[in-house]
């Protein structure tokens, strides 16, 4: 999301600044000094949003799903993109106190006091482009009071979460995509063994060839562009680079050797023609950030989720819409095809309604659902096609039986939202990955 400051208000904005750091050179800070987060920024935190964006316990429900008053919370929400280091105008909070006043959306709301100052605002500015060090805090209050029960004086460092994983064919390898780039691990010690560079800053998908050659590796630069990398697996050499999304791509599914299908939150799906490097196909309907992808195997039928709730039926034949579903009553995140299934396909989507929905794309039914605890952000089959595992906003994964819709298990994994999930090939355990780099491997039974 992008939202648009006006030219003339930035302008009255900086002389303004100027005027306040010239009369309070106490809380003023130039580029140069590096901006304390615990004694500047902290306060300003407490003062103003804590009250409504704490976690559950200390408020009733975080508002908007933004919790404020840890690390953790503020990178686990909204799927880290609150604060983004080195990049106020991407960091939902700067933008949200930035909004000229009486604007819907400003924060702090405008029943609850005016609005941050042009002071305090430059200072969060300079803190974020400072890479947003929280210093040793971790949450609530200060670091003073937590570190009285922590014996281990190194705090480890706050890495990005793990936004997407996929495995390698030979089942050996697992990779992890984050705002730090590719990481790719051995499978199943889970020791990182080698980086590859990556041209998008944020990555949101990963999908391997049918051969298992090549990596896809889609992301972008939020509100700007949207980036599909296609590497060479082996040698991690970068062969094509994908630009004509408008926003970041969510998702990636590979249609043949040659050709692959790309989600994209400006709404749109482009199928690429990767020979050439061309989009040969664009795919429009949504009225929202499209989240996910998966090809019918026929390779003819495509079926997409999107922020609209919906869950769409491409045709790519005719390059036509056949059908949206509608049963979601919230944004949905993710889609799974059902392996190996005889008779009608059978698809699965996860959204923020808490369920998980069972389709028959092809006739446009809804079959089952089951409604689950925790807000599903990740859905795979597992066991060919006789179980599905879902991975949650509580760090937990869901074992689902698909024809009793029943909970078989629930397994902690995480601590924080359960970003990324994926299947071994063959040995039925699943990787999970979150908040701080954390990748778990787990054997359901
Ligand atoms: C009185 C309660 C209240 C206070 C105080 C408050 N907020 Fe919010 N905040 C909300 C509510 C409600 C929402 C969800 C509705 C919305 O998106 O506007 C929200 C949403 C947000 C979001 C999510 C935006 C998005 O794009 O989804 C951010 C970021 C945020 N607040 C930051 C802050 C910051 C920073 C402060 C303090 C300077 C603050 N809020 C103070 C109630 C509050």
């Amino acid at each position: 999301m992008r939202l648009e400051r006006y030219p003339k208000f930035a302008a009255s904005m900086s002389i303004f600044i100027f005027l306040l750091m010239a009369a309070s050179p106490a809380i003023s800070a130039d580029s140069e000094t590096e901006i304390n987060f615990e004694t500047q920024i902290l306060p300003r935190l407490q003062n103003r949003c804590f009250s409504c964006h704490s976690a559950p316990g200390n408020v009733t429900k975080p508002k908007g799903g933004v919790q404020l008053d840890s690390v953790k919370g503020i990178e686990t929400s909204l799927h880290g993109e609150v604060i983004v280091a080195g990049e106020p105008e991407d960091s939902l909070l700067y933008q949200r106190i930035t909004l000229p006043e009486g604007e819907t959306g400003i924060m702090p709301p405008p029943e609850t006091g005016d609005p941050l100052t042009a002071q305090e605002t430059d200072l969060i500015r300079k803190w974020i482009q400072q890479g947003a060090d929280y210093g040793e805090w971790t949450g609530n209050q200060s670091a003073h009071k937590a570190s009285v029960t922590d014996t281990n004086s190194h705090q480890p460092t706050v890495m990005p979460p793990i936004t997407s994983l996929a495995f390698s064919h030979d089942g050996k390898s697992v990779v992890g995509g984050s705002q730090a780039g590719l990481h790719v691990y051995d499978f199943p010690a889970l020791s990182l063994q080698r980086r590859i560079k990556v041209e998008a800053r944020n990555i949101n998908a990963l999908a391997f060839s049918p051969d298992g050659h090549r990596l896809a590796v889609g992301g972008g630069n939020p509100a700007n562009e949207g980036i599909i990398e296609i590497f060479s697996w082996h040698d991690g050499k970068s062969l094509r680079i994908l630009k004509e999304h408008r926003d970041s791509v969510t998702a990636i599914a590979w249609r043949d050797a040659s050709s692959l299908a790309s989600a994209s939150l400006d709404r749109r799906i482009i199928v690429w023609d990767l020979q050439t490097g061309t989009s040969i196909q664009q795919l429009e309907g949504h009225s929202k950030g499209v989240s996910s992808l998966c090809f019918l195997s026929d390779k003819e039928r495509l079926v997409s989720t999107g922020i609209d709730q919906s869950v769409r039926v491409w045709d790519l034949i005719s390059g036509g819409l056949i059908r949206s579903m509608n049963n979601h009553t919230l944004p949905v995140h993710d889609i799974a095809l059902r392996p190996d299934a005889s008779g009608l396909p059978m698809i699965v989507s996860a959204g923020d309604d808490r369920t998980v929905r069972f389709w028959q794309p092809t006739i446009g039914r809804m079959v089952k659902f089951a409604r689950l605890e925790a807000p599903p952000l990740n859905v795979a089959w597992l066991n060919n096609g006789t179980r599905i595992v879902v991975a949650c906003t509580d760090g937990a994964i869901r074992i689902v039986d698909p024809d009793s819709v029943e909970v078989t298990d629930k397994i902690h994994a995480i601590d924080g939202w359960a970003y990324a999930l994926a299947v071994h090939p063959t040995d039925g355990s699943v990787v999970v990955g979150g908040p701080n780099a954390q990748i778990r491997r787990i054997v359901p039974e």
